[in-house]
């Protein structure tokens, strides 16, 4: 039987594949073994489907359709069962899953050179907080979505301890590590024991000492931000004449996030928005988030709040251009005022390493091995740095280290 590793991501996906006696990333998009987890239909081609990078720009150049990002954080919401409009039709936000899914096993069967049925998945250790049966129901609807998408075999692994197992290979001795695995949708935590002649012995059980997960990530980040700096721009805050009514913030709070932005394109809110300008001390602030809501601005503004995010990962201060919303408009961030809009989250995180190290029964671990995108914020790495002062932090692929170790899994699997 042949088996892929794969990791589907909130914001990037990769697939992997055993050749040979190895294995490989298979080249998923113009040759790179990383793609943005995006989907487009486009309107003007019968909603035909683009994937990763190809979607995005789609999106960006102003081709009418829809574009999705953020699809894994359904699986985790209310939102699992909604629908989404095409051109002509819906379509459930699953199918989205499975077709997103279905394309990257296409591109692995190229790699592989032949058909695929067996997948080694990963999942967060947490889809939902504090309810058993409803993260069993999410991985079961995972599951079933593989099935859908072509592969007879599906089995999980925790994606911090597929990343452990990338980082094993790399260590030259025994040590205890904890990985965090910062992404897109969650961060998750596993300590596990590691070394070269671990590696070999078939059950690693008994090496993994704790798991811990919470849904936090740069999705959550990136809304944090656009609260903070755009929302307030386009209407976020301001009064209504009648002092009675408050300025709704859903509106804002489901602009500002991945996973809930194309739900605010439906014409009962437009006709909410219109009535709160009609209300509006500064109209010309809400007519700002109309032409939002009309012209379906939304994704291009969590794409210039992630990367004002990302700017501030090196830089102290930066600008999120909303030309495209209006001529000369733009929303100033500091890494400060970023800082303080994800301290909740900071905190939440803090509270998840404390709690894997008290799984473990441990105080400190030899070393932090530190992967996703989200890991590369300062203020995250902080947090781990406080928390484990005597641990080396340690890096690999911050992007692919989940795909390989899922990889390595299904090749130890399936051989
Ligand atoms: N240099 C950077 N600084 C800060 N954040 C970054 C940087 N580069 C990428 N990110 C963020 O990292 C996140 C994506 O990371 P990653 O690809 O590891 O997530 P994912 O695997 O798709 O998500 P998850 O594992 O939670 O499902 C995005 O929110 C992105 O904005
Ligand atoms: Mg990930």
């Amino acid at each position: 039987m042949r088996a892929a590793g794969f990791d589907f991501g909130t914001s990037n996906s990769a697939i992997g594949i055993v050749k040979g006696n190895g294995i490989i990333l298979a080249p998923v998009e113009n040759g790179a073994a990383m793609i943005p987890s995006a989907v487009f239909f486009d309107f003007a081609d019968g909603d035909k489907p683009l994937y990763g990078r190809n979607a995005v720009d789609a999106y960006v150049n102003g081709n009418d359709g829809r574009l999705m990002r953020g699809l894994k954080t359904i699986l985790s919401t209310s939102l699992i069962d909604e629908r989404t409009a095409l051109s002509k039709r819906s379509i459930k936000l699953t199918d989205v899953i499975a077709m997103f899914s279905r394309h990257l096993k296409a591109k692995a069967e190229e790699a592989a050179g032949g058909p695929l049925d067996a997948v080694v998945h990963g999942r967060p250790v947490r889809f939902v907080e504090g309810d058993d049966v409803a993260d069993a129901r999410a991985e079961t609807r995972l599951a079933e979505l593989a099935r859908q998408a072509g592969y007879n075999e599906v089995s999980f692994v925790y994606e911090p301890v597929a990343a452990a197992a990338q980082y094993e290979l790399t260590a030259s001795r025994e040590e205890t590590i904890l990985v965090a695995d910062i992404g897109g949708g969650t961060s998750d935590f596993s300590i596990v024991r590691i070394g070269p002649d671990r590696r070999r012995s078939a059950d690693r059980k008994s090496d993994i000492l704790a798991n811990t997960g919470v849904r936090v990530g740069g999705t959550d980040f990136d809304r944090n931000l656009s609260m903070q700096t755009v929302m307030p721009e386009i209407g976020l805050g301001t009064e209504l004449i009648d002092k009675q009514l408050p300025m709704p913030r859903s509106i804002f709070a489901d602009l500002a996030w991945w996973p809930t932005i194309n739900l605010c394109y439906t014409p009962k809110i437009v006709r909410e928005a219109q009535e709160v300008h009609r209300l509006a001390v500064e109209p010309q602030k809400t007519a700002r988030l109309l032409t939002v809501l009309t012209k379906h601005l939304g994704h291009r503004i969590a794409f210039g709040v992630e990367q004002a995010k990302i700017d501030l990962t090196d830089g102290e201060r930066t600008a999120i251009a909303l030309a495209f919303v209006e001529a000369g408009l733009e929303a100033p961030a500091t890494r400060e005022k970023f800082d303080n809009a994800i301290a909740a989250e900071l905190m939440r995180l803090r509270l998840a390493v404390w709690n894997c190290l008290a799984l473990a029964d441990l105080q400190t671990v030899d070393t932090v091995f530190m992967t996703g995108g989200s890991s590369l914020v300062p203020a995250v790495e902080a947090v781990l740095r406080d928390e484990l002062p005597g641990a080396q932090i340690k890096r690999g692929d911050d992007f692919l280290s989940v795909a390989l170790g899922l990889t390595l899994e299904a090749q130890a699997r399936y051989g």
